[in-house]
């Protein structure tokens, strides 16, 4: 069994001020039950894995470079993510797609990187709207998956997979269940055949997509979701709380 894990996506968004609501989210589950990752902006990491020290709360990040250091400004690699404390990491977001024109043989590169240094890839994948309406869907995330997972033999570091479809993310809208069961049984059998059905089973496949304190209990009953990836939700100890309870009980 995949562990259960629900995991915030801040985005460009919050200053050390905000830290409040980290510090608030620690104090309200010491012993969740479920993993719980707070995947902030690189500004962020550091202090907030010094607050969290005595937490079960990871610290991560939202994207990394695929080298391991030198000549590439404004970036930041893997390594030292992990040297400022952070745990897991995003890879591929749609939003890194779309605004870096990330392909998936990047993506491929980068998740090798941030296995090298010891962070836990959450790979993002999922469709536009054209491509739902277009039947392409499935097609789509098995390409997004065989992208970015380098070999056939083993699976990498404690890989999670988040379904974040695009047109889902920030719009309010949301799959319907048997939508989000669909891709998420797809994405099961597809790395069983790939790795074998124990390997296939533990690793936690997320939805991701206007998850909201009042969705998440349906949404985890679904099969094959072992958790969320909460952008908008997780911002706010009082939004994200309520999500981690539903994840805790289901
Ligand atoms: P949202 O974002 O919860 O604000 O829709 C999810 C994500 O992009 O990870």
């Amino acid at each position: 069994m995949a562990r259960k894990l629900a995991a915030g996506n801040w985005k460009m968004n919050g200053n050390r001020a905000d830290l409040d609501q980290v510090t608030a989210l620690a104090a309200a589950h010491r012993d969740p039950g479920v993993d719980i990752s707070l995947c902030l902006p690189a500004t962020l990491i550091s202090e907030a894995a010094t607050q969290l020290a005595n937490s079960p709360i990871i610290i991560g990040a939202q994207d990394c470079h695929s080298a391991q250091s030198g000549a590439h400004t404004g970036d930041i690699a893997a390594q030292q993510l992990s040297d400022a404390g952070a745990r897991d990491v995003i890879l591929g977001h749609s939003e890194r797609r779309i605004d870096h024109d990330e392909k998936d043989a990047l993506i491929r590169s980068k998740l090798i990187a941030a296995c090298k240094a010891g962070l836990r890839p959450i790979l993002c994948v999922g469709e536009s709207l054209a491509e739902r309406d277009s039947n392409q869907t499935l097609e789509r995330i098995g390409t997004q998956i065989d992208g970015a997972l380098e070999s056939r033999d083993s699976l990498p570091c404690g890989l999670v997979i988040a379904y974040e479809p695009i047109w889902a993310i920030g719009t309010g809208r949301t799959p319907s269940l048997e939508q989000i069961g669909e891709v998420h049984d797809f994405m099961r059998d597809k790395l069983g055949a790939r790795y074998g059905d124990e390997d296939a089973d533990s690793v936690p496949l997320l939805y991701g997509g206007s998850v909201k304190p009042g969705n998440a209990a349906d949404i985890f009953a679904v099969s094959n979701v072992d958790g969320a990836l909460v952008g908008g939700a997780s911002l706010k100890e009082a939004d994200f709380s309520p999500i981690i309870t539903a994840l805790s009980m289901s």
